[in-house]
């Protein structure tokens, strides 16, 4: 293999020991970081099983910010398309992560090409919206473009890929599965597909020092992941 095939492969290796060392450590710190105080969004459930029951259409419908007023509307709209088309994306994806194939990948292949195309839509709204309210122009830091620019050049660097800069997806395969059984092969001779494949690193590699993390945070953030009990148990801090 030469030089340059290495290099990309150590690079995808280091991309993905920092996103998954990064993650548990960020999920270590949200453990032991104190939540002294009782504070779910009241009325809330008072037993565990009914968090999770709450937390439910939170992840799955984002049911919260539907109560929110137009602006949250839009993000609403916006987000859940985005990451419903995210998840179709990724499924469609692991046809290069697997052979042979499994069924139920086949089975996202065609609405897995819907999504990549409304994909970067979705996130133009997401933008959009930034630029065009001024409250929102005003407390978006430089972290919240970049993050929706980055996943918007992944998407159309992707579309590129598919419609008009063809590469050979069998190269790609054997790239990917080189890498994931630990058997590195060359990199694709395909710019736009090193483009893309680069992308994807920078996302795995930013992932768990940024506001993504709220892929996990939504799981344990006090507000939904307590019981709503003050009145039936008696919450004491470790050190009161
Ligand atoms: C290591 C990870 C990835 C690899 C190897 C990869 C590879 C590819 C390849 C080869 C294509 C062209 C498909 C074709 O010609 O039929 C493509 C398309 C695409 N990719 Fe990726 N990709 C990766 C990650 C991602 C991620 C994380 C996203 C989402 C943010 C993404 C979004 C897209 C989109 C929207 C398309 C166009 C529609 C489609 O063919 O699915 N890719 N990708």
């Amino acid at each position: 293999m030469n030089g340059l095939g290495n290099v990309f492969n150590l690079l995808a290796y280091a991309a993905a020991a920092v996103f998954i060392l990064g993650f548990l450590y960020k999920v270590i710190v949200y453990f032991k970081t104190p939540s002294p105080l009782n504070i779910p969004t009241t009325p809330g459930p008072k037993t565990s099983g009914g968090v999770v029951m709450r937390l439910i259409p939170e992840i799955l419908f984002f049911r919260s910010l539907l109560k929110g007023g137009a602006a949250e509307k839009i993000l609403w709209f916006g987000g859940w398309v985005f990451h419903v088309c995210f998840l179709l994306i990724v499924l469609r994806h692991l046809r290069y992560f697997t052979y042979p194939v499994p069924g139920f990948v086949m089975s996202f292949q065609q609405i897995g090409i819907w999504a990549g195309l409304i994909f970067p839509l979705a996130l133009l709204i997401l933008i959009v919206r930034r630029f065009t309210n001024d409250r929102l122009a005003t407390i978006s830091l430089f972290a919240d473009y970049f993050v929706l620019l980055l996943i918007i050049g992944i998407g159309l660097t992707g579309i590129l890929l598919k419609y008009f800069m063809r590469t050979s997806l069998v190269e790609v395969k054997a790239f990917i599965l080189g890498l994931v059984t630990f058997s590195p092969a060359p990199m694709p001779d395909s710019t736009m597909f090193t483009i893309h494949f680069l992308l994807v690193l920078v996302l795995l590699v930013y992932f768990p020092f940024s506001k993504l993390m709220h892929a996990w945070g939504v799981l344990v953030a006090p507000t939904r992941a307590q019981a709503d009990n003050p009145r039936e148990v008696r919450h004491m801090t470790p050190w009161a």
